[in-house]
């Protein structure tokens, strides 16, 4: 089941300064949410208060019936949480296959003598784990890289890469940080439809951070517009676009007010 997530009032500050001001939104179960504003808005933190990289000032932040804000990533995996990041930060020595295997860690049954003795049994685990990988990468038009060391591909790939690992985990609830960024645009064509097949198959919601209107439109159903840590808005992504409110936040109130 796709996992909902609730958002009430969440408020982050690093000394004197307010990162997050009193942020609240609901993300239904299967839903593609869209999380956009201009640089320095507090998409990324937010995104780090939902995944446990940081703890909310005050707020609370739910996954279905669990409060989850300040606990650890490895805990919201368990709640099935898994989040791609705006600067992906592979294991650039290990192969493209290792790195995605990493995303598979929490799902694999057995004890961990069993792992140390590499049982019959974890042997075949671990085998259909690979194969999954694989698959995965295949899918995502990966499979020629696989074998290969992650630093030999471009920052775009190390994006694709970062979702095969955090697919491999079959989340519940997807975190994207601006997956379409560097990409070229007909990268970005396979990215929507691997992500609209995710809703019809895979049963997951997913929240998108991307600047990448066109994306936002094609792939959204709702969308929240932050901006210097509040909410501007919540709607539908053409009611964002054409939202006088997040065109000046987006050009600057002159450049507004010269186009109006
Ligand atoms: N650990 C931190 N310590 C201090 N300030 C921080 C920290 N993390 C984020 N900030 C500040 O919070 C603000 C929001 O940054 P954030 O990276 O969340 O923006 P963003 O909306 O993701 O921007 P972009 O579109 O450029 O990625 C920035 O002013 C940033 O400097
Ligand atoms: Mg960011």
């Amino acid at each position: 089941m796709a996992a909902e997530l609730t958002l009430r009032d969440v408020s982050l500050q690093f000394g004197g300064i307010k990162v997050l001001q009193d942020v609240g939104f609901v993300v239904e179960p299967g839903q593609i949410f869209g999380l956009v504003g201009p640089n320095g808005a507090g998409k990324t933190s937010l995104f780090n208060c939902i995944s446990g990289h940081y703890k909310p000032t005050s707020g609370t932040v739910r996954i279905d019936d669990a409060e989850v804000q300040g606990a650890r990533p490895a805990t919201l995996a368990g709640h099935g949480l898994a989040r791609t990041f705006q600067h992906p930060a592979l294991q650039l020595h290990e192969t493209v296959l290792e790195n995605v295997l990493l995303g598979g860690h929490s799902r694999l049954p057995g004890s961990p003598l069993g792992w140390a003795l590499r049982t019959p049994g974890t042997r075949r685990a671990e085998k259909a784990m690979r194969t999954e990988a694989l698959d995965l990468l295949e899918r995502n038009g990966l499979a020629w890289a696989a074998h290969l060391p992650a630093d030999e591909l471009s920052h775009g790939l190390h994006k694709g890469v970062e979702l095969c690992r955090a697919l491999l985990m079959k989340p519940k609830l997807l975190l994207l940080d601006e997956p379409a960024a560097g990409l070229p645009h007909a990268e970005v064509e396979t990215l929507i439809a691997t992500v609209r097949r995710l809703r019809a198959e895979d049963d997951v919601t997913v929240v998108i951070v991307e600047h990448h209107m066109g994306l936002i439109a094609a792939l959204t159903d709702r969308v929240v517009v932050l901006d210097h840590g509040r909410t501007l808005m919540e709607g539908s992504a053409a009611e964002a676009q054409s939202d006088p409110r997040v065109i000046e936040a987006y050009i600057g109130k002159d450049a507004a007010d010269d186009a109006a």
